[in-house]
């Protein structure tokens, strides 16, 4: 085979991206629909009439005062934040279980255990069961989002694993879209209906992915981890669409081989807690640290919510209704999650055309100047039709930003950043780091706009516009760019580059050539190693 360890360029030893690629990872996405929808229908259902008249005893809305109209405060705050709880430790814990398990099977369990919790929720007729249902179908969800992206970032070919997992964004955004749409259908039942089919239509989304994935291949990555390369051959081969002796296939395996037996060489082998510890070692001054990529990935989902976009995605109905010109608050909702849904795939071409870091940091520069128009035009214009009108669409150029480059963008840079051994876990501690700061800014944002609290009313957009400014210096610092990169590439660069220097950072060799790896053959010592490694963890 001509050319792998004479040279590092991949592409000429690569197999072609196939149709049958983009549709496996197409498939994985859809687990995005849970994220959307499970975080979308809440606030519709937390409003209907049905649910306030069966949990506080109230009689129907239009006999009764609507100050009262509502659920208590710790009631709302308990069911909404209950489920990011469960998806916090969910994530935490499916790091674990995807390393022992496999990626595909922690998914599948993942969705029975949401299924689990639905199945409480849709029989609940009484809060204590509803909050039960919601914290352990919150542990499924924890599993799935934490898990999807590090499946698609491992079988995805590297010129569009970033498109790929861009479309699990594009899912998400659809959940939140389909959730408003199944909330508006049932609000107005005067029966269980009006909350049970928001709830039970879930069990729908978990059963198409369960099902389908049995059908998907696991992850090569995870049984090269095992130590078993046979079947690391063979799902590579149904992956790329090549026979099962292609050297496109070994040479593509002897590099994930390569990087994994390079890592374990720097990364300390111990027990439970120091495998943990592996996340946390190293200098945080060395771009390319273990503890660095952990704060890295954790600290960029936690920016992805200080863009404050689910202000609008949670809070939006209320905030429109403060402005008092606005006839239909919820349709203008509406409008916003279709501009979200409508954007994102904009992400699936400018992801691999302009790479990573570009869009991070000119979406976060794009949402700056939205989110100052606004807060400008709100507190010197705000009751005037013509400037609350100007200040929607500024709203929605501020979330055409968000979803075509942070919403998908973050998801991307995390399933690329962490080394195979600390994989697992780097990406569940991010997803977790996503479900801790969600929940965060929906228990404070109530407080900094609530009329009887804060009441920033269009203030609060200079909060935000401030936070996305410190996102965009974020982005320039610290994000490197992983565009076209293998995931072994990617851990290459980051030991040889700095984020501003990362883009122009090209591969002079592999991992495999620095082994003596000739030709995708390895050596039976080399197998002997990886299998003997896989099978003490
Ligand atoms: C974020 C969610 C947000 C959604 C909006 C996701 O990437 O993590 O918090 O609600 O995008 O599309």
């Amino acid at each position: 085979m001509p050319g792998l360890t004479a040279t590092a360029d991949l592409s000429r030893v690569e197999a072609p991206v196939t149709v049958k690629a983009y549709l496996m990872c197409a498939f994985a996405a859809f687990g995005g629909i849970f994220f959307g929808y499970d975080s979308g229908y809440i606030n519709g259902v937390l409003g209907m009439d049905y649910i306030i008249h069966t949990y506080t005893g109230l009689p129907y809305s239009e006999s009764s005062n609507k100050d009262v109209w509502t659920l208590p405060s710790w009631q709302k705050s308990l069911i909404v934040s209950i489920l990011s709880a469960g998806t916090f430790f969910g994530a935490i814990i499916a790091g674990d279980l995807a390393d022992l398990f496999g990626r595909r099977t922690t998914i599948i369990l993942g969705c029975f255990v949401f299924i689990i919790g639905v199945i409480l929720q849709t029989a609940s007729h009484s809060f204590g069961l509803l909050v039960a249902g919601r914290l352990v179908a919150g542990f499924g969800v924890g599993f799935v989002s934490a898990v999807i992206i590090l499946y698609m970032s491992e079988i995805a070919p590297r010129k569009v694993r970033g498109a790929l997992v861009s479309s699990y964004q594009f899912c998400i955004t659809i959940g939140l879209l389909l959730a408003s749409c199944v909330d508006y259908g049932t609000q107005n039942r005067r029966d269980t209906g009006s909350y049970r089919i928001p709830i039970a239509l879930q069990m729908l989304w978990a059963l198409i992915l369960a099902i389908g994935l049995f059908l998907l291949p696991e992850s090569p990555r995870y049984f090269v981890k095992r130590g078993q390369l046979d079947k690391a051959t063979g799902v590579l081969a149904r992956l790329r669409g090549q026979p099962h002796d292609s050297e496109l296939v070994a040479n593509e395996l002897s590099e994930i081989v390569a990087n994994h037996e390079y890592e374990m060489t720097v990364i300390p082998q111990g027990g439970y807690i120091s495998s943990w510890m592996n996340c946390f070692r190293g200098s945080l001054r060395n771009p390319s640290s273990n503890l660095r990529r952990t704060i890295l990935g954790t600290s960029l989902q936690m920016m992805q919510q200080w863009t404050g976009v689910n202000f609008v995605f949670y809070f939006g109905t209320t905030f429109f209704q403060t402005l008092g010109t606005i006839s239909n608050p919820f349709l203008i909702s509406l409008v916003t999650t279709l501009v979200n849904v409508c954007s994102t795939p904009i992400s699936f071409y400018t992801i691999e055309r302009f790479g990573r870091r570009p869009l991070l940091i000119w979406g976060a520069a794009g949402m700056v100047i939205c989110q100052f128009i606004v807060a400008i035009i709100g507190v010197t214009d705000g009751d005037n039709p013509a400037a609350v009108r100007a200040m929607i669409a500024f709203i929605c150029f501020y979330i055409f930003f968000f979803a075509s480059t942070w919403g998908p963008g973050a998801w991307v840079v995390i399933g690329e950043i962490f080394p195979l051994p600390i994989r697992s876990r780097g990406v569940g501690l991010s997803t977790a780091s996503n479900w801790l700061w969600n929940c965060i800014i929906a228990v404070i944002t109530p407080y900094m706009v609530g009329p009887d609290k804060g009441n920033l009313g269009a203030k609060v957009f200079f909060i935000w516009g401030s936070l996305c400014a410190v996102c965009c210096l974020y982005a320039y610092f610290l994000i490197p760019e992983t565009k076209g990169l293998t995931l072994e590439q990617v851990d290459r660069m980051m030991e040889e580059s700095t984020p501003r220097t990362s883009a122009k950072w090209k591969p002079t060799t592999t991992f495999a050539a620095a082994m003596g790896i000739e030709d995708g053959h390895l050596k039976q010592d080399i197998i002997q190693d990886v299998e003997r490694k896989g099978s003490v963890h």
